[in-house]
């Protein structure tokens, strides 16, 4: 048996508010439990996005009936909610985990068409809450220079490519406060595992970042003291939406990211430190977490079983690593004194949950 501390996923989307038939707090955070997670941090791409008081009042008010782990809200950027300093609307950042910039994709509301949208952001966000940025190859490298420009530290999502892991090096090599996230699916899959993946369904190979080559997956594994966090990056569809002519791209992931890692662990390929360190420790800082006492999680590293999506919590209904064989499993989750999962049951009720912010 191991004893994990509570971990951190800080890259969550659960649907809430708009898609609660994907996923809502109540199965997202009982999903998380499952997979050893006590944190998790909610992106803004809902519908409504969340970008001010209002909509962001909304999806805490949804977590703190259901949330059954702690929580946190992004905000997002749009091209019109850049005045974070205004009178009456400093207390706002405060509330949210951080602020989300998607810098390559359009989302709506939270749609930035050039830079000098992105520029009130980094001048009015306040420098001690999160900006995370959602930046693809080039685009991160103008997010790296965002962050030099005004002095100010970023996290970038989900990096994936060769060219991004070592950009981020050489930035930080030069003193720039960037930091980034990968996540499993990057690290264990590459195009190559689109057909496994799809069986016959090629909307089930969609994700972004796209996954990549072999030559990436290894330039992030050879360079994981570079990357601070793992994420998920959970974003569950249905498997009739991933199945259907227009299929969104997203991957779950809440359920699979800790059995995945322990054997990666098992085969040597990184260390239980390591993992703490980038599922815990930089988390916790990056993101400015209050502790969690009388937290953490206990795994049976021997256990050798299938992931099976029959089996997950997640409401989507399928995993990419449908049938694979890993090794250790969670057994216990203990959250602030009480026990929230044991031996495939969620012991925490809904509301259970606290804000980080609140
Ligand atoms: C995300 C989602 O489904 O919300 N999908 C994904 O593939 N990561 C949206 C996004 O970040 O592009
Ligand atoms: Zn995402």
């Amino acid at each position: 048996m191991i004893k994990l501390p509570g971990l951190i996923d800080p890259h969550v989307h659960l649907r809430e508010p708009g898609a609660t038939h994907k996923e809502d707090f109540d199965s997202g955070t009982s999903a998380a439990l499952a997979g050893g997670i006590t944190t998790v941090l909610a992106m803004p791409n809902t519908k409504p996005p969340i970008f001010d008081a209002e909509t962001l009042d909304l999806a805490l008010n949804a977590a703190k009936q259901k949330a059954r782990c702690d929580y946190g809200q992004f905000v997002g950027a749009g091209p019109a909610n850049a005045n974070w300093n205004e009178s009456g609307r400093e207390a706002l950042p405060l509330q949210a985990a951080g602020l989300k910039m998607y810098l390559d994709s359009t989302f709506g509301e939270l749609r930035l068409d050039d830079m000098t949208l992105w520029m009130p952001h980094f001048e009015n966000y306040p420098k001690n809450m999160p900006i995370v940025a959602h930046s693809e190859s080039r685009s991160m490298a103008a997010a790296i220079l965002f962050a030099a420009i005004y002095d100010r530290p970023v996290h970038i999502a989900h990096i994936s490519l060769k060219e991004e892991v070592l950009l981020i090096k050489a930035a930080r090599e030069r003193g720039i406060k960037v930091t980034c996230e990968v996540c499993p699916h990057h690290l264990f899959l590459t195009k190559e595992d689109i057909p496994a993946i799809s069986h016959g369904h090629p909307g089930r190979g969609e994700v972004r970042p796209r996954l990549a080559t072999k030559e990436d997956v290894d330039a992030l594994w050879r360079n994981l003291d570079v990357i601070d966090c793992f994420a998920t990056d959970h974003a569950p569809h249905t498997i009739a939406e991933k199945d259907s002519d227009n299929p969104p791209p997203g991957f779950p992931g809440l359920e699979t990211i800790l059995p995945l890692l322990l054997t990666a662990v098992n085969d040597k390929r990184l260390t239980l430190n390591v993992l703490i360190e980038k599922m815990y420790t930089n988390p916790k800082r990056i993101f400015n977490l209050p502790d969690q006492p009388e937290t953490w999680v206990e795994v049976d590293e021997d256990s050798i079983h299938e992931i099976k999506a029959s089996e997950q919590l997640t409401r989507c209904g399928w995993t990419p690593f449908e049938g694979w064989q890993v090794k250790g499993k969670v057994r216990k989750v203990v959250l602030r004194g009480k026990t929230a999962f044991e031996d495939g049951k969620i012991l925490a009720p809904a509301g259970y949950g606290k804000n980080v912010r609140g």
